[in-house]
């Protein structure tokens, strides 16, 4: 019974790099497992400020989004994950078998910590959440960008400990992470992670943007001042993060994708490009539009958490009875 599980957390927009780094490969996986998961990380959005209102129309465009990107409700189990109560308290459970040290290697704690001088306790706690989200189902694989693959091996690290401590409980989770795509780049600072918090919108494609603003993006991408249209993430990591993305987006090999440009300039293969990301993101937004006005989302919703408290109660049940707190 092998099982699948991600989620996504609705801060900002809905990226291509959120869309090449978990939902495609989730999308294609999704046949060849007996179960997969995929939810909202509602709870992990609020670690930083979020407005209010906006932060609840965007929950519900996400789950919009996930179905509009190929996610098949009768297959995957789809849900929020503030409306699973046993999932918070499984992690308070896990936060006490979590060493502080190991919680304070968190790369991505560090970062956002630097970056904000008044940051929640929330935010140090992030990944033990995430272990819980990941740990309570027993999923096996859990596809993620690189960014999050250290989250993914402290839950394993966590389980492999509680199953030490109290007796087998939890399956060991495995990041997935796709071959290309792993880390899509912004397309003005190709250095760093295309994200859906950043300050200059020109370096990012959101799965909302026109036709219009995908092309105008990508043909304005940051890239060397070569000619040729070659794989090399140190020294052309501008023209590196668009064969990548091409790759994913067409199927095809970068080797492939390389041949035909030969002799050619990067406006040409930016043209390709552009045409590429805008085919399909135009026809995911036709698919999504009418599933944002539609009543589907309330009833694969409602279908979805009922699936995921059930298993998620046995699960803090087990944890509770094993760690000796019971009447
Ligand atoms: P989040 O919301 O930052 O990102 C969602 C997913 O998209 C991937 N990703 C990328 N992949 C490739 N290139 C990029 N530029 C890029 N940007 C983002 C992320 O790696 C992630 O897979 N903590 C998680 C949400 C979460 C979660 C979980 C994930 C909460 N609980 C349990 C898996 C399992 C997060 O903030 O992802």
């Amino acid at each position: 019974m092998a099982k699948l599980l991600t989620g996504l957390k609705p801060t900002g927009e809905f990226t291509l790099g959120n869309y090449i780094g978990a939902i495609a490969p989730l999308v294609q996986m999704q046949d060849a497992y007996d179960e997969v998961y995929l939810f909202v990380a509602d709870l992990h959005a609020l670690t930083i400020y979020q407005d209010p209102t906006e932060l609840r129309q965007r929950i519900r465009k996400f789950i919009a989004m996930y179905i509009a990107c190929g996610v098949d409700p009768a297959k995957t189990t789809i849900y929020l994950q503030s409306e699973n109560p046993y999932i918070p308290a499984i992690s308070w459970l896990l936060e006490c078998t979590t060493q502080f040290g190991e919680a304070s290697r968190m790369i991505q704690f560090k970062e956002k910590s630097k970056k904000n001088e008044n940051f929640s306790v929330g935010l140090f706690t992030y990944p033990v959440l995430m272990a819980a989200d990941i740990l309570y189902c027993d999923t096996d694989y859990v596809p993620v960008g690189i960014d999050q693959k250290q989250h993914v091996e402290l839950a394993r690290d966590v389980a492999e400990r509680f199953n030490h401590k109290y007796g087998e409980t939890f399956r060991l989770p495995t990041p997935y992470i796709a071959k290309e795509g792993t880390k899509i780049k912004d397309l003005k600072d190709p250095t760093k992670k295309m994200s859906k918090s950043d300050e200059n919108p020109q370096g990012v494609i959101t799965m909302f943007d026109s036709v219009e603003q995908i092309t105008k993006k990508i043909m304005r991408a940051t890239t060397d001042s070569e000619t040729q249209v070659k794989f090399d993430e140190e020294k052309k990591p501008g023209i590196s993060n668009l064969l990548n993305i091409a790759s994913v987006l067409s199927n095809r090999r970068i080797e492939d994708i390389e041949t035909d440009f030969v002799g050619k300039n990067y406006g040409d293969f930016k043209k390709y490009v552009a045409e590429l990301v805008s085919e399909k993101i135009s026809a995911i937004q036709q698919k999504y539009q009418s599933l944002l006005e539609s009543d589907e989302l309330d009833k694969i919703l409602d279908k979805g958490i009922k699936k995921s408290i059930a298993l998620a109660q046995e699960k803090y049940l087990e944890m509770k009875e094993k760690m000796g707190i019971v009447r």
